[in-house]
Parts: structure tokens; C-alpha cells; sequence
């Protein structure tokens, strides 16, 4: 299928009908996570993901009423960012750097962590929120990955936040949820979404060209 006519079919599916996707579409889907670009390379979140039916009522029941598509969903992705962006998670990075890129010359490496470590000097609420960007455009990926898989999917940020997290105990991990998305399969019967026109600007509306 063309990319964009993939883009097109692709929607906020509001019910899922309980199938599985096949374990191959949801490796490329994570895989796509895995290689988003962030700024400086640093992926500052993980993503959680829940396949256990029990975890994903739990979800449902106290962290994403009138999220219906939780509980029907195969697996529900959740985005969490680092609280605070501590030494271990910078060393893990220059040492993951210096492993898979064995011919750069350490001082380079040594020069590049030190920019790192004054980039990301501020309070940890200020890099929360620029992790919580980075999530984002993994979540871009996630839902692309999806639309040209053929897996229906759903970008969901209307949760409690504070909940999910104590849920999945996300504090202690110095991790906070940011955005979910549940994959899965659309209820054809119940599913007015899945027959709705787009509604988006039109290309004039959108792009301004300088
Ligand atoms: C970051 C983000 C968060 C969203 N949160 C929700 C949500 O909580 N629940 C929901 O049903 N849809 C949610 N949506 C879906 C949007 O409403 C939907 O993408 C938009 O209306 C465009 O429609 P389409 O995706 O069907 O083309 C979210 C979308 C994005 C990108």
C-alpha cells in the first residue's frame, strides 16, 4: 500500500474488537520506537508495554474511564519519561556511545558529554517536559509503524496521569507516563470512527511557502 494512502486509513480508532496483533507487527511497531531520533540521542523515557488483560482493566478501571478502547486493545504502550535525568542515565548513555561507536576518538565522546551534561543543567521539571517532546515524536513513529502494519491504533493522552503512575509504580523507577497508545483491531459494528471523514486543514491552510 502507498505510504500516504496508509496514512489516510489510518484513525483514532475509539473500539477494539480483542485480537491479537501478530508478535512479528508488534516488534516492527516497538522496533520503530526504538530507532525515533531524539534530541541528543539520549532517549530520555521507556515504553511499558502491556499485554497482561488484567493490567489492561486495571488501566482501565482507574486510571482511563471512557477510554474504551483500553481494555479491547492487544497491547497498550505506555510512554514514560525520566523524573530526573541523573549521572547513571548519562553514564549508561556515553558508555552505550562508546560501545557501539568503538572507532570514535574519546575525547570526542568526552567533548560531546560534557556539552550534554550543560544542555541538560536546569530543573528537572524543565527536562521532564523536554523528554515528554521526544516521547512524542516516538509515538509519531509508533502510529506510522501501525498505519502501514495495518494495526489500528490510538494515541490516548486523556488518562490521570498520577494514577497510571502509581499503578504501574512508575515513581519509584524515576519514571512518569506522558501519553498512551493502545494497538489492536477496530470493532467494525461499534467503531464510528473507523467510517468517519478526516477532518484536517487543507494544504494553504497548513504550509505557508517563504
Ligand atoms: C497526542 C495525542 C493524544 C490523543 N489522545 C486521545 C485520547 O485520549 N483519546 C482518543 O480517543 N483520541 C485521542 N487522540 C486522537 C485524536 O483525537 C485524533 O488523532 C484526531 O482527532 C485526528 O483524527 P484521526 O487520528 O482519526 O485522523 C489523541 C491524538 C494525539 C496525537
Amino acid at each position: 500500500m502507498h505510504f500516504i494512502e496508509s496514512l489516510n486509513k489510518r484513525y483514532a480508532s475509539k473500539q477494539m474488537n480483542g485480537k491479537k496483533v501478530s508478535p512479528e507487527k508488534v516488534t516492527t511497531i516497538l522496533e520503530s520506537i526504538r530507532l525515533a531520533p531524539t534530541s541528543l540521542g539520549l532517549q530520555p523515557f521507556k515504553v511499558l508495554v502491556v499485554e497482561s488483560q488484567e493490567l489492561k482493566d486495571k488501566i482501565f478501571e482507574k486510571a482511563a474511564q471512557g477510554q474504551p478502547q483500553i481494555p479491547n486493545s492487544s497491547q497498550v504502550l505506555v510512554f514514560a519519561c525520566y523524573k530526573s535525568i541523573t549521572t547513571e542515565i548519562l553514564d549508561e548513555y556515553t558508555q552505550r556511545i562508546v560501545t557501539q561507536r568503538p572507532t570514535l576518538p574519546l575525547a570526542k565522546v568526552t567533548a560531546y558529554r560534557q556539552m550534554i551534561d550543560k544542555s541538560l543543567n536546569r530543573p528537572d521539571k524543565e527536562n521532564f517536559n523536554w523528554a515528554a517532546r521526544q516521547a512524542y515524536i516516538a509515538l509519531g513513529f509508533a502510529l506510522t509503524a501501525a498505519a502501514v502494519e495495518q494495526v489500528d491504533s490510538v494515541p490516548i493522552e486523556g488518562y490521570n496521569p498520577a494514577a497510571l503512575d502509581e499503578l504501574l509504580g512508575l515513581e519509584d523507577k524515576n519514571l512518569g507516563s506522558v501519553c498512551m497508545m493502545a494497538i489492536g483491531y477496530r470493532d467494525e459494528a461499534t467503531d464510528y470512527n473507523a467510517t468517519l471523514p478526516k477532518v484536517r486543514k487543507n494544504k494553504t491552510e497548513l504550509f505557508d511557502f517563504l
